[in-house]
């Protein structure tokens, strides 16, 4: 069994004192709970912060972006050692918001899967289609593209450093939810596309977490398919109780 994982990706919200709120309600909600793994991951300027109140508690830390240098003449960019040094053991990569608005390609995505995966940090690679991709019926060729070239050159070892997170894009922050039995469909099409590329074994660990307007009401439904092993979820993470109930329904 796969024991499902519930990310929150807080975007650019939250300053610290905002942060350490939350982090707060969250450390003190979350006591009880066994039954997942939980991951938060705030804008940059709060990991610290955020961290310092986490690090009792079971919720580990993650970062929205990385870049694969470890250090340099890159202005405005955040590296793995750094991240590290913040007290991340994860990484979001290659979510649709940076592909669509900061001309993240691909390429880009595999560099920092290759970064991630070659640390002790688990990568959060996020995949997904637009409406227009999902209507002309090219969901599947999309999703293909973007794990086979993502994830090029990526070895068997560095999967087991890799969870990945199905958006479709048309579902993000829309309040337009897939249904269970859509996002199953491409759940279950990418979990044969890693048996392809890397094996029974691998497909069969891999965990496969699904994003896009997932909310207390809906996850429970999303949470229970067979393929969908956890949740990355935006809008409803930025509110305590919110994302403890999606931690429960797992
Ligand atoms: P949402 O965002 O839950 O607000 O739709 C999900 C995501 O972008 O990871």
């Amino acid at each position: 069994m796969r024991r499902k994982i519930i990310a929150g990706n807080w975007k650019m919200n939250k300053t610290g004192a905002e942060a350490i709120e939350l982090a707060k309600a969250l450390k003190v909600k979350s006591v009880n709970i066994e039954r997942a793994d939980m991951v938060i991951c705030p804008p940059f300027t709060a990991l610290y912060q955020t961290a310092e109140i986490i690090k009792a508690s079971k919720i580990k830390l993650g970062a929205q972006n990385v870049y694969w240098e470890d250090s340099g003449a890159f202005t405005g960019e955040i590296s793995l050692p750094m991240l590290k040094d913040a007290g991340c053991e994860y990484a979001i990569i290659g979510h649709s918001e940076r592909r669509q608005f900061f001309g993240e390609t691909d390429e880009t995505v595999n560099r920092k899967i290759q970064k991630v995966t070659g640390s002790d940090l688990t990568a959060i690679v996020c995949v997904g289609e637009t409406l227009e991709q999902r209507k002309a019926g090219d969901t599947e060729r999309i999703i293909n593209t973007q794990i086979s070239n993502g994830f090029a050159g990526i070895t068997q070892e560095q999967m087991k450093r890799i969870i990945i997170a199905y958006e479709p894009i048309w579902a993000i922050g829309t309040g337009m939810t897939a249904t269970p039995e859509q996002a199953e469909d491409v759940h279950l099409f990418i979990r044969n596309l890693i048996k392809s590329l890397y094996g029974a074994a691998a497909a069969d660990m891999i965990r496969i977490q699904y994003g896009g307007s997932v909310k207390p009401d809906n996850a429970a439904e999303l949470l229970s398919q067979p393929d969908i092993d956890g949740a990355l979820v935006g809008g409803a993470s930025l509110k305590a109780d919110a994302f403890i109930e999606i931690i429960k329904a797992a």
